[in-house]
C-alpha cells in the first residue's frame, strides 16, 4: 500500500510563523510536523510516500528527503490548480498512487498511538473507505458523519449544527474507487472539491465505507495554541531512550525528569530543567528554569528567564528576567530586556499578525 500526505497550504491561522516557514515544518518536541506524519506511515508498514507540496516548494524535499531517513521513499508532487480541497489533491495524486488501495493523511494531524489496527481493519473487511474518527468538543469545525445504527449514511463538511459530536479526522484508507468519487463530485460553496462530497458520494453509489474511532488522541494542528497542546502530548509520549543528555549540565545545575539535551549545547550552573523537554544541539541555558512541555531548537539562547509549556525555534534568544509561558518563539527571534535602552519601555519589532500579551 501507499500513502498519500498533504504538505501544501498557506496556514494563515499560524502566522507569522508560516510567513517563513512550511507549517508543516513546525518542530513538535524539536521534529517537524511533517516527520511525525511520515513516521506513523511508515511504523503501520507503508515505504512508498507521496507528498503533495505546494507549486515551487523546496524547503520541505530538503528537510525530509528521500524517505532513506525511514528506509522509505518519498515522491513529491506539486499541486496544480491552486488550493482546490483535498478531493482535488487525491485527483492530482492519481498517476503517482497507481489503482491500488492507499493511505490518505493530513500532514497536520497530529496522532497519538499507532494505526497499523487502522490499516489492517480496511484490509481485513474489503472496503472502499475507512474513515478515522475522533470524538471533539467543536465538530462545526469538521466533516461530522451522520450515523444511522453502526453505518456511516453521510458526511457533512463544517456543519452549522452538527449531527454528532465525531469529526471525521484527515486520516482515511481508500480502494481505487476513491478516484470515481473526487471525479464525479462539483465544487462546494466555498469553491472546494470537499473530502467530505468523496465520502458521501461512495455511500451514495454503493461503497463500502467503515470507521473506527480513534481512541488515543488526535489533533489537527490549525492554530497556535493546537501546536503547544500537539507538542506537550508529543514531549509526554516520548520514551526514556528518547532522553538522551549529549550536551553539556553544570553539576551545580538541575535536570528533573524526562529530558533531552543536543550535542554542544550548555546548561550552566543554577539552572532548573523540569521535563518533559527537549533542548537541540549547540543552544546555551544560564541562569533559567525551562518547565515542563517545552522545546527548544538548535543554536538558541536562554538566559534569565523561566520558560514553560513554550516552543523556542532555533537560534532565538529569550533573555528578559521574566516567566514566558504557552509562547512561540520563532527562528532567529529576541525577546530581551525593556531596561537595557533608553527611553525605557517595550520596543517591539513585531512581525505581521504576531501576537503579544504584555
Ligand atoms: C479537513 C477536512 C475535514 C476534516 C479535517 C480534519 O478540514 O475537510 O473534513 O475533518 O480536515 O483535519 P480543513 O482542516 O481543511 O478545514
Amino acid at each position: 500500500m501507499k500513502a498519500l500526505v498533504t504538505a501544501g497550504g498557506r496556514a494563515t491561522r499560524m502566522r507569522p510563523i508560516t510567513h517563513t516557514t512550511n507549517k508543516h515544518l513546525i518542530p513538535l518536541a524539536n521534529k517537524p510536523m511533517l516527520a511525525h506524519a511520515v513516521g506513523k506511515i511508515v511504523d503501520a508498514g507503508i515505504r512508498d510516500i507521496v507528498v503533495n507540496v505546494n507549486p515551487g516548494e523546496t524547503d520541505i524535499q530538503k528537510v525530509i528527503g528521500d524517505g532513506s531517513a525511514w528506509d522509505a521513499r518519498i515522491t513529491y508532487v506539486e499541486q496544480v490548480g491552486g488550493p482546490r480541497g483535498l478531493a482535488h489533491i487525491v485527483r492530482n495524486a492519481r498517476p503517482y498512487l497507481g489503482e491500488e488501495p492507499f493511505l490518505f493523511f493530513l500532514g497536520d494531524n497530529i496522532i497519538l498511538g499507532s494505526i497499523r489496527e487502522f490499516v489492517h481493519a480496511f484490509e481485513e473487511q474489503h472496503l472502499d473507505c475507512m474513515l478515522a474518527l475522533a470524538r471533539v468538543k467543536d465538530p462545526q469545525r469538521f466533516g461530522v458523519p451522520v450515523i444511522e445504527g453502526d453505518r456511516i449514511v453521510r458526511v457533512v463538511e463544517k456543519p452549522e449544527t452538527p449531527p454528532s459530536d465525531f469529526a471525521v479526522t484527515g486520516i482515511y484508507v481508500y480502494s481505487p474507487r476513491i478516484f470515481d468519487a473526487v471525479t464525479a463530485i462539483t465544487p462546494s460553496a466555498r469553491g472546494e472539491y470537499e473530502i467530505s462530497d468523496a465520502h458521501t458520494w461512495l455511500i451514495d453509489n454503493g461503497a463500502k465505507v467503515g470507521w473506527r474511532e480513534i481512541t488515543g488522541w488526535w489533533k489537527d494542528t490549525g492554530k497556535p495554541e493546537d501546536l503547544l497542546e500537539g507538542n506537550a502530548l508529543i514531549l509526554n509520549e516520548l520514551l526514556p531512550e528518547d532522553m538522551i543528555i549529549e550536551g553539556a549540565v553544570h553539576p551545580e545545575a538541575r535536570i528533573q525528569g524526562r529530558v533531552a539535551i543536543g550535542k554542544g549545547t550548555t546548561i550552566g550552573p543554577g539552572c532548573l530543567i523540569r521535563g518533559p523537554v527537549t533542548i537541540g544541539a549547540g543552544s546555551t541555558v544560564t541562569d533559567a528554569f525551562i518547565g515542563p512541555h517545552t522545546s527548544i531548537g538548535d543554536g538558541a539562547t536562554i538566559a534569565q528567564t523561566e520558560i514553560e509549556h513554550s516552543i523556542v525555534l532555533d537560534r532565538a534568544t529569550v533573555r528578559c528576567g521574566c516567566r514566558i509561558v504557552d509562547a512561540i518563539i520563532g527562528k532567529d527571534a529576541s525577546v530581551t530586556p525593556a531596561d537595557e535602552t533608553l527611553p525605557k519601555g517595550h520596543r517591539l519589532i513585531i512581525g505581521d499578525n504576531s501576537v503579544v500579551e504584555l
